[in-house]
């Protein structure tokens, strides 16, 4: 780069970290993650270390940053507020360890490890063991008194508890947002239609900020102490006096390590990295102080960061980049999520593709469109998404994104049921991104048990095109098997047997291994229990699966829609004529001997009152919750009432408990 180059980047560099400066520090709405920040400062520092002519008293390295706010005073620190040397790699670690070593001429140092919290800096100044001052770090010299809004958290001690703390006591430490507080108020915020706040530290920010304490009192706030900037009544190291602060009710963060030489630091970046996702507020790295303050004093301070001091950065977990297309994914319930194509960014450690957008409303109401910069977050192990749009740095006119019509796996129509907010594919079991999902619940355990039909298995055989339906499974043939990677023989002999054994099953099994939606294995029990026959369930409308225990409109709603798909029934008429064959269980179904009648439940039973509903059911019977004219029998348990005494008086038949059991037994019934 030439000079004048060089000059001039130095220059654009210097106006958009002013402009990062100004939209963070002030405005509180940034536009870009720390992470591209932090970057831009880095390119200035490199730049101006190569080129030291270029240096200019008001270059954003020459002074920490942050302007005090018009609205709130100007407090003068004491002890200047600095900033941490970074390190974002264990080659950088072991260099800062390595300095330290020679400065004090020996090894095996210890040091105080810390979480290094995300949120906002403050100075909190006791004066006879009262809280008298906070103060935020603004340009490092001056900050502005935020006392008034800092006395509204909870976690900031009024008055030291205990004993032995000194006249002045200046205690230094973050203000931040637990993650639970942050998403509770957005939550609220989006209810109120008010705009919610973009991560925890801006909200922390933003909240000191307020000019009414009031506003600031209902946010949720929190507060970790991590040093002192008096040292009388103080012991002589780092952990020993955050300990001290503890014990005069300053709280200090839970995690703060006393650890020994460079593999003390990396073990402990380590497992605080592990961590991290558990923590319950944000951080963005740890930070390794020299414990003993003597050799601190030794060490000294290079510019505005100490040399006995190191914050060690994680891979930052906020990044932007380009947002190429917006896919849709169909999943096993067929529910389409928009899915974003990424420009390839390292995000939480990995490099990201693709992120979630989860539905359609949350596109609109984040307005993100393809070609759009994006903020990614990937936050531990959990699914990158886009946390939102960069409208700021949209250039031209982008089109809104569309949820298709039409499923794009399988071209069946794209449902979006009132008040839902996921739209789905009503292509059921034909819609092949679906299929791979339902053969493999189809072979499960408490399906149809099919051993051997692993979901390895069941994707190879929906690639190889050799089914494309649960029923397909019951044509595989021993040659077929044989043909695909990684199948022996007596494998496919084995999943031929099994598939073969599989074929008998029970009405209510079958019925769950079709994967209608919201059947679980026991609302599956009670449908095959009320209309003992396939058929029967096949022609009922919503009105009478309603009527099954259980079974709520919602419910009732899919099952009717389930039997309304012309794709499902082809399915079910292909397993009956592969051989699979629940006719026995239809027939068996079919005997209703209480066909008609209509029955209530009163008293205590000892079988549960849900067993007695259902198994009446089984046979045939209505079970009504009060007694009429209509009512046929009355089951009386314990200590019947007034139900009792109503069917006496519109002389209801009676039976009892143990009445019953025999009744059931004459039908062949076995009451477990
Ligand atoms: S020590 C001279 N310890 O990081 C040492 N800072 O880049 C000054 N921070 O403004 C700070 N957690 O707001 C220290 N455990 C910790 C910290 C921590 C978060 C913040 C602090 C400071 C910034 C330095």
């Amino acid at each position: 780069m030439t000079q004048p180059e060089a000059h001039k980047r130095a220059e654009e560099l210097r106006r958009l970290i002013e402009h990062h400066n100004y939209r963070y520090y002030v405005l509180d709405d940034p536009e870009v993650p720390d992470a591209e920040y932090d970057r831009l400062i880095r390119q200035l520092e490199s730049l101006e270390s190569r080129h030291p002519e270029l240096v200019t008293p008001d270059s954003p390295t020459q002074r920490v940053s942050g302007t005090p706010m018009d609205g709130f005073e100007t407090v003068r620190h004491r002890v200047p507020m600095l900033s941490l040397g970074n390190a974002f790699s264990d080659q950088e670690v072991a260099d800062f360890y390595r300095r330290v070593a020679q400065g004090l001429e020996r090894e095996d140092i210890e040091f105080a490890a810390e979480p290094k919290l995300d949120g906002v800096a403050i100075s909190l100044t006791y004066v006879d063991g009262l809280l008298t001052t906070a103060a935020t770090r603004g340009d490092g010299e001056r900050g502005e008194d935020v006392t008034a809004n800092v006395r509204t958290i909870r976690a900031v001690p009024l008055k030291l508890h205990g004993q032995g703390w000194p006249a002045l006591l200046e205690v230094r430490g973050e203000i931040y947002m637990p993650r639970s507080g942050f998403e509770a108020f957005n939550r609220r915020a989006r209810e109120l239609g008010e705009k919610p706040l973009v991560n925890p530290r801006n909200g922390a920010a933003g909240s000191l900020r307020q000019l009414d304490p009031q506003l600031t009192a209902k946010r949720p706030l929190a507060f970790f102490a991590y040093s002192t900037a008096t040292r009388d009544n103080l012991p002589d190291t780092q952990f020993d006096t955050l300990a001290r602060l503890k014990d005069w009710g300053i709280p200090v963060n839970p995690e703060v390590r006393r650890v020994r030489g460079l593999d003390g630091c990396l073990a402990y970046h380590q497992r605080i990295g592990t961590l991290r996702p558990t923590l319950g507020y944000d951080i963005d790295g740890v930070v390794y102080k020299v414990d003993r303050f003597d050799q601190q004093g030794f060490l000294g301070f290079v510019s505005k960061a100490p040399r006995w001091a190191l914050a060690h950065k994680f891979p930052a977990e906020e990044e932007i980049t380009r947002l190429l297309d917006i896919d849709v994914q169909v999943g096993r319930t067929g529910a389409l999520t928009p899915v974003a194509r990424l420009e390839p960014v390292f995000v939480g450690g990995v490099t990201v593709t693709n992120a979630t957008l989860h539905n359609e409303d949350e596109i609109r109401r984040k307005d993100v469109r393809p070609g759009d910069w994006v903020m990614v977050r990937r936050a531990g192990d959990v699914i990158p998404e886009v946390a939102r749009a960069i409208h700021e740095r949209r250039r031209d006119v982008l089109p809104e994104f569309q949820m298709p019509e039409t499923c794009p796996e399988c071209g069946s129509a794209v449902e979006r049921v009132e008040g839902e907010a996921v739209a789905r594919c009503s292509g059921g079991l034909f819609c092949p991104a679906q299929r791979k999902h339902s053969i493999r619940h189809f072979a499960t355990r408490k399906a149809m048990d099919i051993e051997g039909l692993g979901d390895k298995l069941v994707d190879q055989l929906v690639e190889e095109g050799l089914v494309h339906t649960v029923a397909d499974l019951y044509l595989l043939t021993h040659e077929q098997l044989v043909s695909l990677e990684r199948m022996g023989g007596k494998s496919a002999e084995n999943l031929l047997k099994a598939l073969e054994d599989s074929k008998h099953p029970p009405l209510d099994r079958l019925l769950y291994a079709l994967g209608i939606r919201e059947v679980g294995e026991v609302t599956a029990h009670s449908l095959a229990a009320h209309f003992g026959t396939m058929k029967a369930l096949q022609q009922a409308d919503e009105q009478t699966l309603t009527e099954v225990s259980d079974v709520g409109p919602i419910v009732a709603g899919h099952v009717a829609a389930f039997f309304q798909q012309e794709n499902n029934l082809q399915v079910i008429q292909a397993l009956s004529e592969a051989g699979v064959d629940w006719q026995a269980l239809e027939e068996q179904g079919g005997e209703q001997p209480l066909a008609g009648e209509i029955w209530v439940l009163t008293g205590a039973l000892s079988m549960p009152r849900i067993q007695a509903k259902n198994l009446l059911e089984s046979l045939g019977a209505k079970v009504t919750g009060s007694v009429s004219a209509k009512t046929t029998m009355l089951l009386a348990g314990e200590a019947a009432g007034s139900k009792l005494a109503k069917a006496q008086k519109l002389d209801v038949k009676v039976i009892s408990e143990s009445d019953f059991v025999k009744l059931l037994q004459s039908y062949g019934v076995q009451i477990s």
